[in-house]
């Protein structure tokens, strides 16, 4: 199994915020998103890129439980007049990841691998994708699919969800019920393609419960972590990627009853009145290995 690397909570911190900025080393979250893109503006955009090398040289070693944040770079779309020289000048930072907006077929996740190739970053610095348009829904398959070639940098999906809206005209309701489909679809694809996948912001952020539901939900639905807009919300993405006290107990009683001797190279027991596979042992152990990441 792949080390597990919690990606919980991932805040878009905007590049031309110079407060914003300032709080990075203090934050709890798994991961931030230096945005270069829609939390910048046009007037802003070319100044917010210029302070990337001064952001990177401030990056914090750890964070209170002695773990480093990601550090990621959003960047304009590369068709646009800003994002070859984000690209450039994000790869030139080494950050753990890209995020490329707009994507939408796989043509443009391998453009921008091959400027990082060209420009000799190296491996460390992933892909991360949005996806936020109705032509990537289509296309997410495919999409998915270099995630299985590691030449393709390809690591982590993020949904756009706010993009998505505006894309596809759909009405945004409280309980996401038109997105739905569309967010258990990049769920479906991100695993097809071995990718961790995120969960779009939730813009009320002074909603704090609305937001628990909603981290609550993400975690059901199969999504590693949830993109955040501020600072508060941390807290509570923390808490729900997590598996639960009962899901490590039952998980840990998998693995014992696995390892009874009279249970040696059997394929199927009886644990509790219900039917254990080999398959949940294996489930077993990755949340176990996902809980002792953690830490909590
Ligand atoms: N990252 C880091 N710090 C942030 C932050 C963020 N995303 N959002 C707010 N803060 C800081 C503020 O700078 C402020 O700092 P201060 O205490 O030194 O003054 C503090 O947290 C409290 O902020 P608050 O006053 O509650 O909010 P605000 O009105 O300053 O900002 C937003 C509200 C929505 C404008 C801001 O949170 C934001 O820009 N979020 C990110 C938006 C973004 O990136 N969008 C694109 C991706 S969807
Ligand atoms: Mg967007």
């Amino acid at each position: 199994m792949d080390t597990y690397r919690p990606r919980r909570s991932v805040l878009y911190v905007p590049a031309s915020n110079d407060k914003a900025l300032a709080k990075i080393g203090q934050l709890s979250c798994d991961a931030v998103i230096i945005d270069l893109e829609d939390a910048a503006a046009s007037a802003d955009k070319i100044a917010a890129r210029g302070k990337l090398p001064r952001i990177f040289a401030s990056r914090p070693a750890a964070n209170h439980i002695g773990r480093r944040c990601e550090m990621v770079v959003r960047i304009n779309p590369l068709a646009s007049e800003w994002g070859a020289d984000d690209l450039l000048a994000a790869a030139s930072c080494e950050p753990n990841g890209i995020l490329l907006p707009k994507v939408d077929t796989p043509r443009d996740l391998l453009e921008a691998g091959d400027l990082l190739d060209d420009n000799s970053a190296p491996d460390s610095v992933k892909i991360w994708a949005m996806i936020e348009t109705a032509k990537a829904l289509l296309n997410i398959g495919v999409i998915a699919e270099l995630g299985r070639d590691p030449a393709s940098r390809l690591s982590c999906f993020v949904a756009g969800t706010n993009d998505l809206v505006k894309d596809t005209g759909v009405l945004a309701t409280p309980d996401r019920r038109y997105l739905m489909p569309w967010l258990m679809q990049m769920v479906l694809a991100a695993r097809a393609g071995g990718l961790d996948i995120l969960d779009g912001v939730a813009n009320d952020f002074r909603d704090l419960d609305a937001l628990a539901r909603e981290c609550t939900e993400a975690a059901a639905m199969g999504f590693d972590g949830k993109t955040l807009i501020h600072p508060a919300q941390i807290e509570a993405a923390n808490r729900a990627f997590v598996p639960s006290a009962e899901a490590v107990a039952e998980a840990r009683a998998v693995k014992n009853a696995f390892s009874l001797a009279e249970n040696a190279g059997k394929a199927v027991i009886a644990l509790n009145g219900k039917m254990v596979e080999q398959l949940h042992l294996v489930q077993a152990e990755k949340l176990l290995a996902k809980a002792a990441a953690i830490g909590e």
